[in-house]
């Protein structure tokens, strides 16, 4: 069961992805994106959104038809073609050198929007691979995904977050709470005690809204959840 193996390792994800178990995935634009967009752009047009983590997430396509440019990253392969696939979309490929990486990587250039996505390991990615800082970091289900289970409860991840952000950019994150125990298995709980821990040496944190959902035994997740959307904007460094 995948869910038993490492969700820090790329082939927990690219399996996956393989075996269609994909159960986060939705067809329709996140609901607290759009209310909350203007607070993640700052109301300012055309800026750039980094999507970490972002799987074939329609909220790129609905973010880029706002007039964003909008950047991704992405390990499996097939989440990306995916995306574009089912969105209509075409693309080109290029073969890049990322300043971490050994291997060059591929990087999909939509031609019909501006949607940038490096196939690629986030933990490699800096400023300068990505032609540098961003305005809008919009994370869903991406510090849930993985930061936690590496052992240092996210602030490996936090701190990438930090070195791709603009010192006057919005980063607005969906994070899951709930009480049972499933140790670091995807997506981790997120108390406002690690909250804090992690984001609270770099950024100053806003909590927006909480969502509860029952538990429901035809959702992929059989318990119930709070889902917090919070924004953070960068501390002075
Ligand atoms: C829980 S999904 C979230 C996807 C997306 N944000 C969404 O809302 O649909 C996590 C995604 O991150 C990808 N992933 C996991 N670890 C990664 C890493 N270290 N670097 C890049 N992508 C990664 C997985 O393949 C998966 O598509």
């Amino acid at each position: 069961m995948s869910e038993e193996k490492d969700s820090t390792k790329a082939e927990y994800w690219t399996d996956r992805w393989k075996e269609g178990n994909t159960g986060w995935h939705r067809q329709e634009v996140n609901a607290y994106l759009i209310k909350y967009v203007d607070e993640l752009t700052g109301g300012r047009a055309k800026v750039r959104v980094f999507v970490p983590l972002c799987g074939k997430s329609v909220d790129m396509l609905w973010l880029a038809e706002q007039g964003h440019a909008v950047i991704g990253v992405e390990v499996a392969k097939k989440a990306i073609e995916n995306f574009f696939l089912e969105n209509n979309l075409s693309f080109t490929v290029e073969i890049v050198k990322m300043a971490a990486e050994s291997e060059p990587v591929d990087k999909y250039k939509c031609n019909e929007k501006d949607i940038t996505i490096f196939c690629c390991n986030l933990f490699s990615v800096t400023e300068d691979d990505v032609g540098g800082r961003f305005d809008a970091i919009w994370d869903r289900g991406s510090l849930s995904a993985v930061a936690p289970a590496f052992n240092d409860n996210g602030k490996r991840y936090t701190k990438k977050m930090r070195s791709l952000l603009a010192s006057d950019g919005n980063y607005m994150l969906e994070s899951h709470y709930y009480e049972v125990d499933r140790g670091t298995r995807p997506p981790a709980c997120i108390s406002e005690e690690l909250r804090n821990e992690i984001y609270g040496e770099d950024f100053i944190i806003r909590e927006l809204e909480v969502n509860r959902l029952e538990e429901d035994p035809n959702r992929s997740l059989s318990f119930a959840l709070d889902l917090h959307y919070h924004l953070f904007k960068p501390k002075e460094s």
